[in-house]
């Protein structure tokens, strides 16, 4: 688990329940989004889809059907071709302020090789003009969440893959971020590390009341971290179809022996090679 809270960003654990999401009100609205690149390659084909507040959405699907562009779409890294997105009802520049902040974790840790752990954490800080006094306490707060609050004087190389994976995510959650976006976070490390991660992230997403938007490659994954899973085709890039992992929460070891885990992967793998299947058609997406 992650340390448990000592700072003020951090709220106690919640009494177990499931989440009202169903009803809550949208972080995140794709509207009929498409993405055409420059070369001509049609990286997704209009996309619908909304996030709500509280949601843990996974995207899973064949490599190339447009996860990564939908993700940077919603990050406002990329704009769509046609459509549109909406952040908690109107443009990205209601992203920013008091319950609307957002963060990107890449699969790659990406941290500065000359800068300390408590340095890459302090970057999204130091960017926003943050002066030291105050961004110290935030950073040893974001640190103490992932169990690195007694590494913030290594340097990335002294780290193992998992906490330099952990230090990326404290970076990400140093901003106090209500949408969390996740490329593969996890998908450069063995199993036991990322089931450990998983575990964390969840436990994380529950207390903090994150809204996630999470791509992954591993059915397993998204069952045991997701409220709902969202499996896309390729050529063009598309929704094919979307699963409800409608189990209690907080989740952990229990859930994952748990026979409703493995009719979860079961019927999501069915889904998963259906997707494959209507990805393998002609290059009609360009
Ligand atoms: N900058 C770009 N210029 C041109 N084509 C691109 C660009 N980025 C992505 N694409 C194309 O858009 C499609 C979707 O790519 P994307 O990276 O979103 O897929 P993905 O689902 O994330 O794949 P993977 O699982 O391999 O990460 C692919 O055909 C890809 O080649
Ligand atoms: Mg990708």
């Amino acid at each position: 688990m992650f340390a448990r809270p000592r700072h003020r960003m951090i709220e106690p654990a919640p009494e177990p329940m499931r989440r009202p999401a169903a009803d809550a009100a949208p972080a995140v609205e794709i509207l009929s989004a498409e993405k055409v690149f420059p070369n001509g390659t049609r990286g997704l084909a209009p996309v619908s889809l909304t996030l709500r507040e509280g949601e843990f959405v996974s995207l899973i699907g064949p490599s190339g059907c447009g996860k990564s562009t939908l993700l940077s779409l919603v990050a406002n890294l990329h704009q769509p071709s046609d459509g549109r997105l909406l952040w908690w009802r109107g443009g990205f520049d209601r992203v920013g302020a008091d319950g609307r902040r957002l963060a990107v974790v890449f699969q790659d840790a990406t941290l500065m090789p000359w800068l300390r752990i408590a340095g890459n954490v302090r970057l999204p800080l130091d960017l926003a003009g943050m002066g030291r006094a105050e961004a110290g306490p935030r950073v040893q707060a974001a640190l103490d969440l992932v169990g690195l609050g007694a590494q913030g004087r290594h340097f990335p190389r002294q780290l193992s893959g998992g906490m330099r994976m952990r230090a990326a995510i404290a970076r990400g959650l140093v901003t106090e971020p209500n949408l969390l976006l996740m490329d593969e976070p996890f998908g450069a490390l063995d199993e036991f590390t990322r089931n450990k991660l998983d575990a964390d992230l969840v436990d994380l997403w529950w207390r903090r009341s994150l809204t996630v938007l999470f791509v992954t490659h591993s059915i397993y994954e998204a069952v045991f971290l997701s409220t709902r899973v969202v499996v896309m085709a390729a050529r063009p890039g598309r929704i094919f179809a979307e699963l409800a992992i409608d189990e209690p929460h907080p989740r952990g070891e229990a859930f994952r022996m748990s026979p409703r885990f493995a009719e979860h992967c079961r019927a999501l793998s069915r889904v998963l090679t259906d997707a494959s299947l209507a990805s393998d058609g002609p290059e009609g997406g360009r």
